[in-house]
């Protein structure tokens, strides 16, 4: 629990739930994601991580002011490096002994930064990058890994490659979890990370995502998406799976056997639900989803091939990110738990007791004006407005208004006027990214409707970031700099 309770003062049942609580929400982690034209504070997210007992985060790089937010406050931390890094660490071990000099050695320290995993790239072997990190992601894990060991570190610090589910899967004549083994193409790859994995003591990291089951195939039982029953069971051999979630991780857990390693730990680096963009990405279906995957992980059910496990996961994600590239859908940007600003989206219980309510929200975020961008009531050239608005949806989010989605349905001014508020948004409401050629006007008339959010944007960075412990743990990592 770390935090100093006046744990005499407390009666002992009550002291007994609160830890019972805290450890609850502590086991889990959150993914935190930084792709947004306006990102929170790192010391807002940080302390809204805190607030609601989050006690681990996966990070997608090694962002200094992240890092030094997270400095000192025992949340544990899984640090990455993201994939156009892989092919230079991979090509050097002297560059790999830098990269965790600079990014791992500089932060651990006491009241640093607690890092537990470095994350060697995202997904590398994901079908859609055509290969292009197959040949670089298993030398630069054995180089960062040897690095860390090198520095005497590598027994309380693994690297693990958090990888997509799609590395693995069962054959086509025998789709059960059972007849998990890793993808053809690189099964022998994968043997070999497996070995090396286990060799270092370091975890398999899978994201496992029931909502691209259902997104991807018409026919997926949406049912079997969730964790509340109601969908026929997969029969395994007469095991009964009622989930896609323990179906896909035995999957795995079945390649890993077939690899000579059916004991590896697994963690979930990445699952959720996401709530915009898409007609099943809508936030009654995220708060079923967690309330299920929540309710499981607390009891420590595991899976049928891992029963009575806690299974290390990482939701997906924390807020909002509207600058992620919609190449895998328009979903993309809408899976945080909490909005872009910090605010909660639907109820839960991260302790996973079932006492869903709202999560505590970001704190000191602070928007821009009042003022949005709507269509000129009074323009006149509208043969102009498709191109506008294709330009002001490619620079700003306009995933909001597709089919399925919370805006969609509005008529084209109702459209254009998103786009153009969207992009001005975006660009901080400067005054020049409210104009498309004489198309758009500032307004301080809200357009929202009741289902459509016309949002404004917040101020980041400095804002919030300042204060007297943010200065001080900077003081501390120049100070260890400088021993460098
Ligand atoms: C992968 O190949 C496809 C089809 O050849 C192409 O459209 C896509 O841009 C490629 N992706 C990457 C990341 O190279
Ligand atoms: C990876 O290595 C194989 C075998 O050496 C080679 O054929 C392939 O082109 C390489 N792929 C990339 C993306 O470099
Ligand atoms: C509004 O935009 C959406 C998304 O681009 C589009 O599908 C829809 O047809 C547009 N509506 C009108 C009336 O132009
Ligand atoms: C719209 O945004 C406001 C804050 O700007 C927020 O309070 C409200 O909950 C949002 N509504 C929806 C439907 O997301």
């Amino acid at each position: 629990m770390g935090r100093r309770l006046a744990a005499a003062a407390l009666p002992l049942p009550l002291l007994l739930a609160l830890c019972w609580a805290a450890a609850g929400a502590a086991a889990l982690g959150m993914n935190w994601g930084t792709q947004a034209t306006h990102p929170l504070p790192p010391k807002a997210v940080v302390q809204v991580l805190r607030d609601n007992g989050v006690g681990k985060v996966k990070l997608f790089d090694t962002d200094f002011a992240a890092m030094s937010a997270l400095a000192g406050t025992g949340i544990e931390v899984m640090a990455a490096i993201p994939n156009i890094m892989l092919a230079d660490l991979a090509a050097d071990a002297a560059t790999a002994k830098d990269w965790v000099k600079r990014n791992v050695q500089r932060y651990d320290f006491d009241g640093g930064v607690t890092i537990k995993y470095v994350a060697v790239g995202n997904e590398p072997f994901l079908s859609s990058y055509n290969g292009s990190f197959i040949n670089v992601t298993f030398p630069a894990l054995q180089n960062i890994q040897n690095a860390l060991n090198d520095a005497g570190i590598g027994d309380r610090i693994k690297a693990t490659v958090p990888l997509n589910a799609d590395v693995y899967n069962s054959p086509k004549q025998t789709p059960v979890p059972s007849a998990g083994r890793f993808r053809a193409d690189i099964s022998e790859l994968m043997t070999d990370m497996v070995k090396f994995l286990a060799k270092n003591g370091a975890p398999f990291t899978v994201n496992i995502y029931p909502f691209l089951s259902l997104y991807l195939n018409d026919n997926f039982p949406l049912n079997y998406a969730f964790f509340d029953g109601g969908a026929t069971p997969v029969n395994d051999n007469g095991v009964l799976y009622t989930n896609v979630f323990d179906a896909n991780f035995d999957t795995l857990v079945a390649a890993l056997k077939a690899v000579g390693h059916g004991d590896m730990p697994v963690i979930v680096g990445e699952v959720g639900w996401p709530t915009d963009g898409d007609k099943n990405a809508k936030a009654a279906y995220a708060e079923r989803f967690y309330a299920g995957l929540l309710k499981r992980l607390a009891s420590k059910a595991g899976t049928p091939a891992r029963p009575g496990q806690y299974i290390e996961v990482y939701l997906f994600g924390l807020v909002d990110e509207d600058a992620k590239s919609v190449a895998p859908g328009n979903f993309e940007r809408h899976w945080g738990i909490l909005r872009y600003d910090g605010q909660p989206k639907y109820a839960m219980d991260l302790t996973g007791q079932g006492r869903n309510t709202m999560l505590a929200p970001a704190k000191g975020v602070r928007y821009l004006s009042k003022m949005w961008c709507a269509l000129n009531p009074n323009a006149k050239d509208l043969g102009k407005l498709g191109a506008n608005v294709d330009y002001a949806c490619t620079f700003a989010d306009c995933t909001p208004l597709g089919y399925g989605s919370t805006c969609n349905g509005m008529d084209a001014a109702g459209n254009a006027s998103y786009a153009f508020n969207a992009y001005y948004q975006a660009q901080s409401q400067k005054d020049a990214a409210c104009d498309f050629q004489g198309l758009a006007l500032p307004t301080e008339t809200n357009p929202s409707t009741a289902a459509c959010n016309f949002t404004i944007q917040i101020e980041t960075g400095a804002a919030v970031v300042r204060g007297r412990s943010a200065a001080a743990v900077l003081v501390a990592l120049l100070q260890v700099l400088v021993v460098w």
